[in-house]
């Protein structure tokens, strides 16, 4: 599919459910007692892929016509043997995330994906996983596919994480829910904090201090979880990509509605207004426990900076699209710290270096991270296929580039953005033919 320059982009739109919080809303309404109600759940082939695990360990799950998704739980303790392997397709948050619920229950699980996700390291999860009790096989580099029988009752531990990792705390939290005691994790680094917000709202005991700079998140096992109903706002990682292009489509001006603006998820916006970007938040309310805002962006002359490295976990999925934005400004952006980046669903450091060669643009790739050199405005050169390599947000971004491009932009695989985005490419054109 390609992309080609486009006239200003403008009027109004939602973007779906976001991700992490409608994995997190079918897993905890899957272990409450009683039937759960979800609304604007990300319908998306990751989030699918927990909803079938979820069934297969004996929740009940049904979608309704007006798109309300009901959920009958197990209680926690209830999960049942899995018939079959779990299919996690594309998908790390479920399987990181299931990995801890299986490992406290008296179930032996198998986790495979497709090509990107076997690619992808679990050591992370299985090395305090397997400190809490669960035995974990995995294939060689402690890759999936991999099986883990769990223990129950596990054993509560307190763990200090050693990557800024929301899958890798969630998995420990998510553990401790049936796991006899306290389980601790110590987070030196704060990382998007749903399931802290959502373990609590669905009654679980859990507490979080700052002790000496650092987070100490504390959970109490044997929780029982009562049934909720949850509005899942907009994922802002997808409002993103209509933000950023109405930073560089010339004499665009979009609005994004409904969007989640937690603060360890929008460090994008902030390191856009740092480049001079016109955007702005509006009806800011809380949902369901967490912010929300209308967000409102408009073509705007950004410059290069230095990002700084300690605001990357509120924003690491936007460096994709935040790659293209800086393709467009005055002078070099320089961005470190991301060694995560390798290791997302595809190495988002040279993937992205690479296609962004390709259209034009001068970009230096470094160990941690890149340096890009903007057109300050001017149109890149396009003209190029570019590899989405199984990765959502890599065909998104070239989507976002294409958009103001001499020549069309082709994405050799488009369908990755169905994990995360269904309709992304009917309201790029919708926002473009309202103007
Ligand atoms: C997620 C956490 C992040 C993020 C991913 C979703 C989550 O991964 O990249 O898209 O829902 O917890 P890490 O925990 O590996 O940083």
């Amino acid at each position: 599919m390609s992309f080609a320059r486009s006239g200003p982009l403008s009027g109004v739109a939602r973007v779906p459910g976001d991700k992490s919080i409608s994995h997190r809303a079918l897993m905890l309404s899957a272990l409450a007692v009683g039937e759960s109600r979800i609304e604007g759940l990300l319908e998306g082939e990751d989030v699918l892929a927990t909803a079938t695990a979820m069934r297969a360990m004996g929740a009940q799950i049904e979608r309704s016509a007006d798109a309300i998704w009901r959920v009958a739980g197990v209680g926690v303790g209830g999960l049942l043997q899995p018939g079959q392997a779990l299919d996690m397709g594309n998908s790390g948050t479920s399987t990181r995330l299931l990995m801890g619920l299986v490992a406290s229950h008296p179930i032996t699980a198998t986790f495979v994906g497709d090509a990107s996700l076997s690619k992808r390291p679990m050591n992370r999860v299985v090395e305090p996983l397997s400190l809490m009790g669960a035995d974990v096989t995995a294939s060689p580099g402690g890759r999936l596919p991999l099986m883990l029988r769990g223990l129950c009752p596990a054993v509560p531990i307190t763990y200090r994480l050693p990557v800024a990792s929301a899958q890798v705390k969630s998995a420990v939290l998510l553990a401790g829910l049936n796991t006899p005691g306290i389980t601790r994790v110590v987070e030196p680094v704060p990382t998007r904090d749903h399931s802290e917000r959502m373990l609590a709202g669905f009654g679980a005991e859990l507490t979080v201090d700052a002790e000496g700079g650092e987070r100490h998140i504390r959970i109490r096992g044997e929780a029982e979880l009562r049934p909720q109903q949850i509005v899942v706002p907009g994922d802002p990682s997808s409002a993103a990509f209509p933000v950023v292009a109405a930073l560089i489509v010339p004499g665009s001006a979009v609005t994004i509605e409904n969007v989640g603006v937690n603060p360890t998820r929008a460090g994008l916006y902030e390191v856009l207004r740092m480049m001079g970007a016109e955007i702005a938040f509006s009806n800011q309310r809380e949902v369901g426990g967490e912010p929300v805002a209308d967000v409102t962006a408009c073509f705007s002359a950004l410059s290069g900076i230095e990002v700084p490295p300690e605001i990357a976990p509120s924003m690491i999925d936007e460096f994709p699209v935040l790659f293209v934005a800086a393709a467009f400004a005055q002078g070099p952006t320089v961005m470190r710290g991301l060694e995560e980046l390798r290791v997302k669903e595809s190495d988002r450091i040279t993937t992205m270096a690479e296609g962004l060669r390709a259209i034009g643009v001068r970009v230096e790739e470094l160990p941690d991270g890149l340096i890009v050199d903007g057109t300050g405005g001017d149109p890149l050169a396009g003209g190029a296929t570019v590899a989405s390599k199984l990765d959502h947000r890599i065909a998104m971004s070239f989507a976002v580039a294409g958009l103001n491009c001499l020549a069309p932009v082709e994405i050799d695989d488009i369908s990755p953005v169905a994990t995360s985005f269904p309709g992304f490419t009917k309201l790029i054109s919708d926002l473009q033919t309202r103007s």
